[in-house]
């Protein structure tokens, strides 16, 4: 342990300690504080924030797309990558009031492979029951780093499931690489009665609730798994709104879960589920829609301004995505999502 110092953030005037050898944003998610992030290996800038007072930052290692020079010259800097050695006030730069106290501090788990079944060819649905402790308190959307056994590694996978409080168990939906170093060990290694090391819970993709407004989901590949657990809880709270959920798969063998997003339709007396093959096999019967989601939603969709809308998957997509909704008029404000960003590099230990 380092020597702490305060971490205050404007304009929300919440103040925490910050150890030296934890970044800010670390300290902000053990201490309960959930400040805007993405990817957490200073690649994606999502939590790019401004340094009002105070210079003794170091940063460790980060992208200069993330963080170009001149930026963080001007005094931006990145909370999840900056280790702080005085007291320093910070300008978020963007926050989410609602999100920002309501975190559940991040806890370390050992977790055990209960089953890793196939959803899809290149699908896996992974299933893990908390050892010690036994619970871990998310909101339904948000995920968690599992580490790569013998490694320092860790990836961010998104629980599928609505709570741990009566399973003890965390369910993910992920999509295996032949040369991803976790997914493949996953597909090809990893056995039931396995142990992982699991820490979260992360994220900021989560339901917005107490309001009524309209919701549109758009979600692509494993990206399945942060809405299911949204569209699973709605489905507890018995929820009226209006939600469709449109999800793009390459072909009908990418497809998984459709029973039950169906069934959910019977449940929810206002949701849609509306599936789409980019890459439709002619010789399979499909009466569902063809192309790309980003263009089913342009279909189907006309205005969006009251519109709440969420949207997960792989970078291009979700970035396709926030294009055709902010164009269909939803306040930008309004859009929550999280991008699957890879992490993997040949410099990892
Ligand atoms: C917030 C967040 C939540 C996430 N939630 C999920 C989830 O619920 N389910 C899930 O499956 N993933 C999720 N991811 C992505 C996940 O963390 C890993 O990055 C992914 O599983 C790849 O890890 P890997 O170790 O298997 O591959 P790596 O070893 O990191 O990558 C090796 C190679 O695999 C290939 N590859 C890896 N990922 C992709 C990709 N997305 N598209 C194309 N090629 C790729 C590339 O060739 C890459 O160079 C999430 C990521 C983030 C940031
Ligand atoms: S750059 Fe900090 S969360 Fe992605």
């Amino acid at each position: 342990m380092g020597e702490k110092h305060v971490v205050r953030f404007e304009p929300v005037g919440v103040e925490i300690e910050v150890d030296e050898e934890k970044t800010v944003l670390r300290a902000a998610a053990e201490q309960g504080i959930t400040l805007m992030h993405g990817c957490k290996e200073g690649q994606c800038a999502a939590c790019k924030s401004f340094v009002l007072e105070g210079d003794d930052i170091e940063l460790d290692k980060y992208s200069t797309f993330a963080l170009p020079d001149f930026e963080l010259d001007e005094g931006f800097t990145l909370l999840c990558r900056a280790h702080v050695y005085e007291d320093v006030t910070i300008e978020l730069l963007n926050y989410d009031e609602e999100m920002l106290r309501s975190g559940h501090p991040i806890q370390e788990v050992k977790a055990e492979v209960v089953s890793k079944d196939h959803v899809t060819h290149d699908m896996r649905h992974l299933v893990l029951k908390l050892v010690e402790p036994t619970e871990i308190a998310f909101w339904p959307g948000q995920y968690v780093d599992i580490a790569i056994p013998g490694t320092e590694a860790t990836r961010s996978f998104s629980m599928a499931n609505v709570s741990s409080k009566e399973s003890g168990q965390l369910e993910f939906v992920i999509r295996c690489y032949p040369d991803g170093r976790f997914s493949s060990f996953l597909d090809t290694e990893l056995a039931v009665g396995d142990q992982l090391d699991v820490v979260g819970p992360f994220g900021v993709f989560t339901l917005r609730d107490g309001r009524d407004s309209d919701i549109v989901f758009v979600g692509g590949g494993a990206g399945m798994a942060p809405i299911l657990s949204v569209l699973r809880s709605l489905a507890e709270k018995k929820s009226t709104r209006k939600a469709t959920y449109y999800y793009g798969a390459r072909t009908q063998k990418d497809l998984c879960f459709e029973k039950e997003l169906y069934a959910l339709t019977e449940q929810l007396p206002n949701f849609t589920f509306v599936p789409a093959l980019s890459e439709a096999d002619p010789d399979e019967p499909w009466d569902g829609e063809v192309g790309l989601i980003t263009d089913i939603v342009k279909q189907h969709e006309t205005d969006l301004s009251e519109t709440d809308s969420y949207v997960c998957g792989p970078p291009p997509m979700v970035e396709a995505a926030m294009d055709v909704l902010t164009e269909l008029g939803a306040p930008e404000k309004n859009i929550y999502y999280d991008k699957f960003t890879t992490t993997g590099s040949s410099e990892e230990p």
